[in-house]
């Protein structure tokens, strides 16, 4: 979708849409066309007792004196709560209802009703910036065109507002943070067959044309450097696993870095503790904690942030086979801690140990953040709508959590404790990979912390959050891109400047 800015003026045909606070108040330039058509808006406002509240649309199409135009009233809800992630949903909300009218095209006032704590060029930007996001479909293999034109919704958006140019100027960096959350669905939603670990590796290697250093791993490598915990992940898969070190530096030496790593199952069988066949095509999107990092690397590096961002993600394909990691095998992990391997299952952690070790002690970073789709567990606990928090630190949680807020991604702390610690010992070897039945999403957790080495350290479970099955304000079903732009605004917040 295009998406344009330029100074109000009221268009001479195609869709016009105007926004409307929940006072049944039209906005300026929405009266003063009213008058211009002999009161059609109004009429047609009164009629349907029309006051613009959040997502009620009303239409008037091709009104007496202006036949060429198509005019769309979009409630915007109270004024006093129209602040920017309000607004971003308005604009989501702009989008489908061209979208379910077939127009191609529109024109969007961006006028703000008195009181909204987001105006002028905040406003439109808002506006552009949901629209975006809502215009995201997965149709790379679909190949009848009338159920493809039925995904497609507008083409062309064009937003007036006064102080066009600082709309656009917000738009341009708020365009690189929808580009990465578009990288982050399209990997997620890429089927198996395609996606292996290699190929993951080369949609990193994308990155290079943003100036990110790519750095891939094989096995041989990674071998050489200890890394049996990941490695008896990919074992039973025919693809090679790898590993994929992505450097942004924009910001000076020497100072502070953090580092996002990111667990990529390309497919999760569940191994020899295989799972059951109903719903494990879910599995394609066990690789989106890497979708977050990539897609991350993605909008920083994009918007030439001025900070020093590491992303590493650990890509490996969960397979059964006879060369595949038996429940009861015993592993060396990069580390020199060894795990006695219980379900074959759990591999996201093995996963992560290795990675995180790593990153820890090759860049020393002041932070690590670790992203999975690491537990059935954690939906159990906080369901489809908040990802779950753990951390080390706990001013490293809240300014994660401080970030999803200022984006709308709801993230919520979760407990780390001894007692959870011991629930993953075992006397066959320093540490189980599962713990009890209870609480599976706090054991992997206290799993992780044993690969931090003391670096301060938050790891966000997003299993429930990765993907979803219903469509969302700002998204269409399927993959979300979660947390890509969370860690934006919270390298913004915490690293530039
Ligand atoms: N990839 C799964 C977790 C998952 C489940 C992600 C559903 C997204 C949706 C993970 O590797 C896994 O299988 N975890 C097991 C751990 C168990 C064996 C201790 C789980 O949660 O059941
Ligand atoms: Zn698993
Ligand atoms: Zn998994």
């Amino acid at each position: 979708m295009k998406i344009s800015f330029a100074e109000p003026k009221l268009p001479a045909r195609g869709f016009v849409v105007f926004l409307m606070g929940g006072d049944g108040e039209l906005s300026a330039s929405a009266k003063s066309l009213d008058k211009a058509i002999k009161g059609a808006i109004s009429r047609a406002v009164e009629a349907r007792s029309f006051v613009g509240k959040k997502g009620e649309t009303l239409s008037v199409f091709s009104p007496e004196g202006r036949e060429n135009l198509n005019i769309l009233l979009v409630g915007a809800g109270l004024a006093k709560d129209l602040d920017t992630l309000r607004a971003q949903e308005i604009g989501a909300i702009v989008y489908k209802s061209l979208s379910s009218l077939g127009a191609d095209s529109a024109t969007v006032l961006a006028e703000a009703p008195s009181g909204a704590k987001t105006r002028g060029a905040d406003l439109a930007a808002a506006l552009a910036f949901g629209a975006r996001l809502r215009d995201y479909s997965y149709d790379k293999y679909i190949t009848y065109s009338d159920a493809k034109a039925l995904l497609a919704g507008p083409t062309r958006l064009q937003f007036m507002v006064k102080g066009s140019a600082a709309a656009r100027r917000q738009h341009k960096e708020l365009d690189h943070i929808a580009d990465g959350v578009d990288f982050a669905r399209d990997l997620v939603s890429e089927p198996s067959n395609v996606k292996s670990p290699k190929w993951m590796a080369a949609q990193c290697r994308k990155l290079t044309k943003l100036g990110v250093k790519v750095e891939v791993l094989g096995e041989a490598q990674m071998k050489k450097l200890g890394m049996n915990a990941l490695l008896a992940v990919g074992q039973g898969s025919v693809r090679e696993s790898q590993m994929v070190i992505m450097r942004w530096n924009g910001g000076a030496k020497g100072a502070k870095t953090v580092s996002l790593i990111g667990k990529s199952v390309t497919f999760d069988t569940g191994g020899i503790s295989i799972k059951p066949a109903g719903g494990m095509e879910d599995m394609i999107w066990d690789m989106g904690g890497a979708g977050t990092v990539i897609g991350a690397m993605h909008a920083i590096a994009a918007r030439k942030a001025k900070a020093n961002v590491i992303g590493v993600v650990g890509l490996v394909e969960n397979m059964p086979d006879g060369n595949a990691t038996r429940p009861g095998d015993i592993v060396t992990s990069m580390s020199g801690q060894t795990i006695e391997i219980i379900n074959t299952d759990a591999e996201g952690r093995l996963v992560l140990a290795d990675a995180m070790w790593y990153t820890q002690k090759r860049f020393k970073p002041d932070a690590m953040i670790d992203f999975a789709t690491l537990t059935g567990a954690i939906m159990v606990a906080l369901g489809r709508e908040y990802a779950g928090l753990y951390a080390s630190d706990e001013a490293l949680s809240d300014k994660i959590i401080a970030a999803g807020k200022t984006v709308g991604e709801k993230i919520w702390p979760m407990p780390l404790d001894e007692a959870y610690d011991k629930q993953i010992n075992t006397p066959r070897a320093d540490m189980k990979n599962v713990g009890p039945r209870w609480g599976g999403s706090i054991t992997a957790a206290q799993f992780l912390k044993r690969f931090t080495n003391d670096v301060p350290w938050a790891h966000m479970d997003i299993a429930g959050v990765a993907w979803s099955e219903k469509e969302l304000p700002l998204m269409a079903k399927g993959a979300s891109g979660f947390a890509v732009r969370a860690m934006d605004q919270f390298v913004r917040d915490n690293y530039e400047g």
